[in-house]
C-alpha cells in the first residue's frame, strides 16, 4: 500500500487552530534531556567548561544539526553531551528544560537521560541530586513537572548493568520512574538487553524502548517479547508486519511518535505525510512527542501543527494529546487531576470559538 502524495508546503493551517494547539495543556513522554538543550546553551557550556567543539562560532555549531542518519545524530548528540560537565550544569539544563516545556504549556514530561554520560564526571548520587534539585526549582519557577527515565545507550551494551544501578538509585530517591533503551538501533537488538530489563521490572521500574525507528518489525517484536516494553519509542516501522500491527493493536501498546525527528533523520522522506495517519487508521495507540526538539528544529506545539498541516482535525489532535497523558507513568489520581483541568481548557476554548 503506497502513500498518497501530499505537498506539505501546499497546506496551510488556520491561525486559530495554530494558537489553540500552542495554548492547549499537554504532556510529553518521549524527549531526551541532552537533546532538549538549546544550541546556544550547549555552546555557552562548552566555553565555560573549556570543551572543544568542532566549531568556532555558534552559527557553525548550529550547522552540525543536519543529520545524515541516526548514527550521525548520536555522534553529534554525544559531543553536545560532553559540554555538560558539572552537577550545576545539570541543574541548569533541567531548569531550562522546564522553562521551555512551560512555554508550550507542557505540564508534565517523562524525560530520557543517558545514564552513562556523567560517568567520568561525577557520581550517580551527585547526578540524581542535581536532577532532583533542577526538577524542584524548575517546577516552582515554571509550574511544569518532570520525571526521568534512565536510558541505556544500546551501542554500549557492556555498560547496561551500570545504567541499571543508576536507574535503581534514582528510583530509591524518587526521581527516576523507568529504564529506557536508546541510541543506535542497527546492530544492537533488544534481545541483548533481556536480563537487564527483567531485573529492572523485578525492581519495580517501568520499562520503555526505542524500536522500529531505523530497524524493522523484528526490533519491535524484540522490545515486546524480550524486554516487555510498556511503550515503544517511534515504532513506525511496525507497519511493515501485519501480525505485529495486530499485536500492538490488541495490546494497545503506546507508540511514542515524533514526526519531525523522523523527517530529520531520514526515516520518513520529507515529501511524504507521516505514517502516523496509517498507524491510527490501523487502530494503534499513538502519542505525540518532540524527541530532541532544538536538534530537530521543533517543539511539541510544532509536532501538533505539523499534523494539522497534514490534515488532522482539532478533535484528532486533542485525542493524541489525551492518549499521551493516559500513557504516562503517573498514578490514576494524578492523571485524573490533569484530565479535569484539561477538560476545563477544552470547554473554555470551545466556548471562545462559538
Ligand atoms: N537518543 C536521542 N534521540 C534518539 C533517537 N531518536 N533515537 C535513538 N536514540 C536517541
Ligand atoms: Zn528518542
Amino acid at each position: 500500500m503506497g502513500y498518497h502524495f501530499v505537498d506539505l508546503h501546499d497546506r496551510t493551517m488556520d491561525q486559530t487552530l495554530a494558537n489553540r494547539l500552542q495554548a492547549m495543556p499537554k504532556a510529553e513522554i518521549h524527549i531526551h534531556l541532552m537533546g532538549a538543550i538549546a544550541a546556544e546553551i550547549v555552546y555557552q557550556m562548552a566555553q565555560k567548561n573549556r570543551v572543544r567543539l568542532p566549531a568556532t562560532s555558534l552559527e557553525e555549531w548550529k550547522s552540525f544539526y543536519k543529520f545524515r542518519d541516526l548514527a550521525h545524530f548520536v555522534e553529534i548528540y554525544a559531543i553536545a553531551s560532553q559540554c555538560i560537565q558539572t552537577p550545576e550544569d545539570y541543574i541548569l539544563i533541567v531548569e531550562q528544560f522546564l522553562k521551555h516545556q512551560s512555554e508550550h504549556n507542557i505540564q508534565y514530561s517523562e524525560v530520557h537521560f543517558g545514564t552513562l554520560l556523567h560517568l567520568n564526571k561525577f557520581s550517580d548520587d551527585e547526578l540524581i541530586e542535581a536532577l532532583t534539585i533542577g526538577a524542584r526549582t524548575g517546577e516552582t519557577q515554571y509550574g511544569s513537572r518532570v520525571k526521568f527515565i534512565a536510558s541505556i545507550s544500546r551501542h554500549q551494551p557492556h555498560l547496561q548493568s551500570r545504567a541499571l544501578d543508576c536507574a535503581l538509585r534514582g528510583q530509591e530517591k524518587g526521581a527516576i520512574v523507568g529504564l529506557g533503551l536508546a541510541g543506535v538501533e542497527t546492530g544492537y537488538p533488544p534481545e541483548d538487553f533481556t536480563e537487564t530489563f527483567a531485573e529492572a521490572k523485578r525492581q519495580g521500574l517501568r520499562v520503555v524502548a526505542h524500536a522500529g525507528e531505523t530497524e524493522g518489525a523484528s526490533s519491535v517484536w524484540g522490545a515486546l517479547k524480550n524486554l516487555h516494553a510498556e511503550r515503544i519509542g517511534h515504532g513506525i516501522r511496525c507497519l511493515e508486519d501485519a501480525s505485529l500491527v495486530e499485536e500492538l493493536r490488541i495490546l494497545q501498546i503506546p507508540l511514542e511518535v515524533s514526526p519531525q525527528s523522523n523527517y530529520c533523520l531520514g526515516v520518513v522522506p520529507r515529501s511524504q505525510p507521516h505514517p502516523i495517519r496509517q498507524m491510527i487508521d490501523a487502530g494503534l495507540y499513538c502519542t505525540l512527542n518532540s524527541d530532541d526538539p532544538p536538534m530537530f528544529n521543533t517543539h511539541l506545539t510544532n509536532e501538533y501543527q505539523t499534523l494539522a498541516t497534514q490534515g488532522f482535525s482539532w478533535e484528532e489532535l486533542w485525542q493524541l494529546n489525551l492518549n499521551t497523558l493516559e500513557a504516562t507513568f503517573l498514578s490514576e489520581t494524578e492523571k485524573a487531576t490533569y484530565r479535569t483541568q484539561w477538560q476545563e481548557f477544552l470547554q473554555q476554548s470551545s466556548a471562545a470559538l462559538t
